[in-house]
């Protein structure tokens, strides 16, 4: 795995770029991304572009022998941009337009922003397409960043407009699949039809499902209008995203279709900090960020493209962003790093080089400070880059389980929660760290993959079962667990006739008759785990495999498929994976709090999270506070 940085030639003065480039390979990196927010320096003047300055820098950093990741600049828009078209900008929810002065300022559905990106794109590419040390291109800046998946704006709501009729074929289709007849909600045609915001109350949830499908649609649209420039001119290099942590706002998997190498942006502390992990775990985790958030990202995002995926930003130091901004335990940039070898990982690159003294990031940690003395992680990432070294390449096999994400499941049960702490991301990540506590390697992938092979598939929840997908569970030779919601509404969000879990009962022949949610705090305890949250009442002829404490059914299998009725607790987790590996012959581990370990072809990596010295009986050896261990299989 090779090492990088984020490097912003812009920010500094041009006779210190030799002097950085030169630390940098002396810190073992060989990779800087660069370029990304450059757009107000590559094209100061419309249509003057100034490429003098990216030419010289990318020609310092080939002379030190770093090799260049070009960001194409259509994150930040410049002022001048924006002036000329000031309806390019997002509308946000309440109809504020979402103006200039910070970043993402644009609406994907602008069809003159979207010109003015394949104007500089093409400019971009045509001038560094074929330049020897640009080895890769990343199309913007994470998608979706700061809220910006959604636009209300006019020409959004036109393009939704024209999806619609794509889609339906006629209104009435459309006021039949959403069910419009309630609340006299009908349309007479799709110029009537209007995105789902500032309604008096909630709107139509399939209005709402539509409207995500649709805004995914434009964001994977936008990149691949950028991905078929950078093919064109700039054949056979690599083309890859930047993704962010815990983000669902578009379906990574159709952009990751168009990318050669899925990444993305890991920054553990402050997503322990921003997310609903518990008062406990933030506390336990705090500087070294929960053991399964970097882990969770890599195998989510190496099912996104392919198997082919790095880290394109690790978090280095202390961040800016989240409600507080801890520093990592001393070793743990270290760690983050050799742990995503262990996934598989073809790069890790920090952000960023050298920490800013001005503007919104200034507090942000780098390698280097603002006055270039070295930071606290330059150490760490010698460090790394030593081990990495001697490890060599790593090749990662097809683990033996495999979870199921959907990025339309989240949006379907953030749109109809029907218990605020229903909440997706948070369900399949207990799962993940279910089966990654028992020591195994776990690939996560979408609804189309192919599930052959695998010993063990867990599905948290799919609200929409996509077409074929019950066909392709009932094919499969493994143990399958399904989780409750699964199969509760049709493709335009109603209940399935014959109720849910629809096109699931020949699978397992139940029907939900009816779901409750419970608020935070009620737990009714049953044998060794309970019922928390969500609880569904199911008809069936079926005797079930596990009741709750009144003798309701809570798992039901049929051959070789489970279908769980409600939100599993950490310990009914426990038990269906044991029941699941022991069918499906995989062995399990009992690790100790805070250790994780991962397999690559030739290699076992342990990790320990948590903030003391653990004794890791499967190893035989101790762990300090951010240790690992690497052995050869
Ligand atoms: C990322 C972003 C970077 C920088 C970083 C700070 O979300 O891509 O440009 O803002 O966060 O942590």
């Amino acid at each position: 795995m090779k090492l990088g940085c984020c490097y912003y030639p812009e920010h500094w003065p041009e006779e210190r770029w030799a002097e950085d480039a030169r630390r940098m390979r002396g810190m073992g990196l060989s990779l800087v991304r660069i370029g990304e927010f450059a757009w107000s320096r590559l094209e100061p003047e419309p249509g003057q572009y100034d490429w003098g300055w990216l030419d010289r820098a990318i020609d310092t950093l080939q002379a030190a022998g770093l090799k260049v990741i070009l960001g194409t600049p259509t994150a930040t828009p410049p002022k001048w941009l924006v002036d000329r078209m000031p309806d390019m900008v997002a509308i946000d929810e309440q109809g504020r337009p979402r103006g200039f002065g910070s970043r993402r300022h644009y609406c994907f559905s602008h069809e003159g922003y979207r010109a003015e990106c394949r104007r500089i794109v093409t400019a971009l590419a045509e001038r560094y397409g074929r330049h020897p040390s640009v080895i890769m291109w990343q199309t913007d800046n994470e998608y979706g960043c700061h809220d910006t998946v959604l636009s209300f704006s006019e020409a959004a709501a036109s393009s939704f407009r024209g999806w619609l009729a794509a889609r339906y074929g006629t209104v009435e289709a459309l006021n039949t699949a959403w069910g419009n007849v309630f609340w006299s909600m009908e349309y007479r045609s799709f110029a009537e039809v209007d995105p789902p915001h500032l309604t008096v109350t909630e709107a139509n949830p399939a209005h709402w499902l539509d409207y995500r499908r649709f805004a995914s649609d434009q964001v994977a649209s936008f990149n691949a209008e950028q991905v078929d420039i950078l093919r064109r001119l700039s054949p056979g290099v690599d083309i890859t995203h930047n993704f962010m942590g815990f983000f669902t706002e578009f379906d990574h998997h159709d952009v990751g279709r168009d990318i050669d190498v899925a990444t993305w942006d890991s920054y553990p502390l402050g997503f322990l900090e921003q997310f609903w992990f518990s008062a406990e775990e933030k506390a336990a985790y705090l500087r070294q960020g929960h053991p399964d958030i970097a882990a969770f990202h890599h195998d989510l995002y190496r099912g996104c493209s392919n198997g082919r995926w790095g880290v394109m930003e690790q978090q280095p130091g202390p961040v800016n962003w989240a409600r507080f901004n801890p520093a990592p335990l001393p070793g743990m940039v270290t760690l983050w790093t050799l742990e995503a070898c262990a996934h598989g990982a073809e790069f890790t690159s920090y952000f960023r080089w050298r920490q800013a003294p001005f503007a919104q990031e200034q507090m942000h940690a780098g390698l280097l400070r603002p006055d270039s003395t070295e930071a606290e992680a330059a150490d760490e990432v010698r460090e790394a880059a030593m081990h990495l070294d001697r490890l060599g390449p790593q090749q990662v096999l097809r683990a033996n389980v495999a979870i199921v994400f959907s990025y339309e499941a989240a949006w379907t049960i953030g749109i109809q929660p029907q218990g605020q702490s229903f909440r997706y991301l948070e369900l399949v990540f207990e799962w993940y760290q279910a089966l990654r506590q028992r020591g195994l390697d776990v690939d996560i992938v979408s609804p189309d993959a192919d599930l052959a092979g695998y010993r063990m598939v867990l599905v948290p929840t799919l609200p929409i079962m996509p077409e074929g997908f019950a066909n392709k569970l009932a094919a499969l030779d493994c143990s399958v667990l399904m989780g409750p919601r699964s199969g509760s509404k049709t493709a335009s969000f109603s209940i399935p006739e014959g109720l849910a879990p629809g096109v699931l009962k020949p699978l397992v022949p139940i029907a939900i008759a009816r779901v409750e949610s419970l608020r935070d705090g009620v737990s009714e305890a049953a044998d060794g785990w309970a019922v928390t949250r969500w609880r569904e009442d199911v008809a069936s002829e079926l005797s079930p495999e596990l009741t709750d404490a009144a003798g309701g059914g809570v798992v039901y299998a049929q051959g070789h498929i489970r279908y769980c009725a409600i939100w599993p607790d950490r310990a009914l987790l426990r038990l269906l994976i044991e029941r699941m590996a022991g069918e499906a012959d995989v062995p399990l581990l009992d690790l100790p709090e805070g250790i994780r370990i991962r397999r690559t072809a030739s290699h076992l990596f342990a990790f320990n999270y948590a903030a003391e010295a653990v004794w890791v009986p499967d190893m035989g050896e101790v762990l300090e506070p951010a240790g690992w261990h690497i052995e050869p299989r």
